[in-house]
């Protein structure tokens, strides 16, 4: 009685979809080996690979599991997960939805699969509120359907998948830095301009379009945040710079991989993808800053 999963890293917000749209990574993503024990109760055996809490009630996967059992009606249940992570938590790139997504998806399996998909996002957004206080759903959607989602709603909760075109790849930087997504989401304002609003729906509008047909030019000129990400740049070293040229060498655009400080880039194409990350290299290389460069299809 016991099951491995792997558990993508995923990007939120992309670009104009603040809090609603993300999408799912094959690399890096974090591996959880889950049991169903005699023992009552949940137990975080091990973490490998980072300093995160094995106190059940301040792990993001012991509390996300502990929210499907509540609703599975056997609280009781007992559950022992082993987690080995291979993305770095506070990047940016959905450390701790992974952990919270991959735990409910293997607990459901663990019980004969009681709840759908969807219902398993539910669950896993209680971890999210409890690493940042804010229970998003741009990171644990596409952890969980894969590919890329889009949160319609959140009161109710109303999650769609969307069309992935065949050829995009995703690049992403994630400069060692700390950037705390309570702290990214305290900075920003609670109100917009009508001016940006209009422009920000426009975008997220058309990217929903491009994805479906296919229309990298169009995925292109959609990919801009005129409202989240002017503020939140600033805590990202060379950021207009590396977005300037990872442009110039082929990208579709980006911006900030979920809170920070992470960049993603989107391309058509893998060697696009891979020249781009040479070019993100190129550019951190000289600023004294400790980085990874990660290369997917989406
Ligand atoms: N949408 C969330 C935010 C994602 O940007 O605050 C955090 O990873």
């Amino acid at each position: 009685d016991s099951i491995k999963v792997f558990a993508p890293g995923t990007v939120a917000n992309v670009a104009c979809g603040f809090d609603v749209i993300g999408l799912a990574m094959n690399a890096p993503g974090d591996e959880m080996v889950v049991r169903r024990t005699s023992q009552p109760g949940i137990r975080i055996k091990a973490i490998h690979g980072a300093d995160l809490p094995t106190d059940p009630a301040r792990n993001v996967a012991s509390v996300a599991v502990q929210a499907l059992l509540q609703k599975y009606d056997q609280p009781d249940t007992g559950i022992e997960i082993e987690i080995f992570k291979h993305i770095h938590p506070g990047s940016g790139i959905g450390s701790s939805a992974a952990s919270s997504a991959g735990a409910v998806v293997a607990v459901n399996h663990l019980l004969g699969e009681p709840f759908t998909k969807k219902q398993l996002v539910r669950f896993a957004m209680e971890g999210e509120r409890l690493a940042c206080g804010s229970a998003h759903a741009d990171n644990v959607a596409p952890a969980i359907l894969g590919g890329f989602t889009l949160v319609r709603s959140y009161r109710p909760l109303d999650i769609t998948t969307l069309h992935t075109p065949a050829e995009l790849w995703v690049t992403v930087i994630h400069p060692q830095i700390e950037v705390k997504t309570s702290d990214a989401r305290e900075i920003l304002k609670q109100k917009v301009l009508m001016t940006d609003a209009i422009r920000q729906w426009g975008n997220v509008g058309a990217m929903v379009a491009a994805l479906y047909q296919e229309d990298y030019d169009l995925i292109s000129r959609s990919l801009e945040d005129v409202i989240v990400e002017p503020i939140r740049s600033i805590l990202i070293p060379a950021f207009q710079e590396l977005k300037l040229r990872c442009k110039e060498a082929g990208a579709l655009g980006g911006g900030i991989s979920g809170s920070g400080p992470s960049v993603f880039m989107l391309s058509k194409g893998e060697t696009n993808a891979r020249k781009v990350a040479e070019t993100m290299n190129s550019v951190y290389a000289p600023l004294g800053v400790d980085y990874k460069i990660y290369v997917s299809r989406v």
